[in-house]
């Protein structure tokens, strides 16, 4: 079968020189994976955007689809596992970087790369998830198998009005830890308060720009967005057998440190990647956020798009102006 879908499509029409449109697009032209799903839903997250905007780290070559997560319903499948109608998740693996993506009505995915959405979420909510939450889910997993359990110390979470960052402590806090959030944006302290956080920082005050290879100790874990200065400093002050979720880059990928928090305080650093994580983990994290881990966000933190008005959330994420998520739903 084949169907004329619209896309949100990048293109590089001179080198180096890269624009934006919303184009139609043909499913024949899709790869020859094994399963054709028609996308409901997609998720802005950080990473699309550097894609969108031309980056080729993310994506070498341009014409391209973004959309690094989708949720949606099965058109037809090569393999048995999948059968026409079943409602499914895609996050990560090499979706929207150099297979086409979720900025389009229609992805062809391997099967291997699919999760069943569980029963108990619906697609949309799947994506208010998206790539952000199964992430931050994932840093509650190696938190909680590093014997981090509420109760036991400080969670920071830094970038906390973020996609990753605002999830993590709605879930964090649902789950009875005390979530300090770290924010440039002071001016969402109520909010942040309301999702759970005991305590809000400006991300200055955590940041020190001293070489002091300990500071004192503060948390007893962390879910880390920022990377760079920010990074160095949490590591610094964390504490006796505490563990930190390397997560993102938005403002540096140098980190600088020495091996005192590691050899001293037995520090953990938790290397996050989400886009390659094994099934088992994935079921088991979506499972969490279908019922246990399940959490809403306010209003203010969750936007519900059509695609015609991705491109100005695109830039907007992209200067770091973005709160919560933007959830993309493609009429079909
Ligand atoms: N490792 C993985 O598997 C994985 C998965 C998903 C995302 N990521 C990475 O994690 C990071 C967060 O992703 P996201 O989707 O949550 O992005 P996002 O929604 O854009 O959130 C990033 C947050 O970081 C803060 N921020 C943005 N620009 C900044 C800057 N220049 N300096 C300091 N703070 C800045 C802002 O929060 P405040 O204003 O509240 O501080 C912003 O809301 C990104 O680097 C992303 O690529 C990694």
């Amino acid at each position: 079968m084949s169907v004329i879908y619209r896309a949100l499509v990048t293109e590089e029409p001179s080198p180096n020189v890269f624009q934006r449109s919303i184009m139609e697009l043909s499913t024949d032209d899709l790869p020859d994976n094994d399963v054709l799903i028609k996308v409901l839903y997609s998720s802005l997250n950080y990473k699309d955007a550097l894609s969108a905007r031309g980056h080729r780290g993310i994506t070498r070559k341009y014409p391209h689809t973004p959309g690094i997560d989708v949720a949606g319903i099965v058109v037809c499948s090569k393999v048995s596992d999948f059968k026409e109608g079943d409602e499914v998740i895609v996050t990560g693996y090499d979706l929207g970087m150099n297979t086409p993506g979720g900025f389009g009505g229609y992805v062809k995915v391997p099967a291997s790369w699919i999760v069943p959405k569980p029963e108990q979420i619906n697609l949309h909510d799947a994506m208010m998830f998206g790539t952000a939450g199964f992430t931050a889910g994932i840093c509650i997993y190696e938190l909680q198998k590093h014997d981090i359990m509420p109760g036991s110390g400080k969670i920071l979470v830094t970038g906390a009005t973020g996609g990753v960052g605002a999830l993590a402590l709605c879930i964090l806090a649902k789950l009875g830890y005390d979530v300090v959030a770290s924010t440039s944006k002071l001016h969402y302290e109520e909010f942040l308060r309301k999702m759970g956080a005991k305590e809000v920082l400006r991300n200055t005050m955590i940041l020190d720009i001293t070489t002091r290879p300990l500071l004192s100790s503060q948390w007893l874990g962390a879910i880390e967005n920022i990377g760079g200065g920010t990074l160095s400093s949490v590591i610094r002050s964390t504490q006796q057998h505490g563990c930190v979720c390397v997560v993102g880059n938005v403002s540096g990928d140098v980190l600088t440190t020495s091996i005192y928090p590691f050899l001293i305080r037995g520090v953990t650093l938790c290397g996050i990647d989400s886009a390659s994580r094994p099934m088992d983990q994935r079921l088991f994290v979506w499972d969490k956020l279908a019922i246990d881990w399940k959490v809403e966000l306010p209003g203010a933190f969750l936007n519900t798009i059509k695609l015609d008005s991705l491109d100005k959330e695109i830039t907007k994420i992209l200067e770091g102006k973005q709160t919560g998520r933007v959830v993309i739903e493609h009429d079909h």
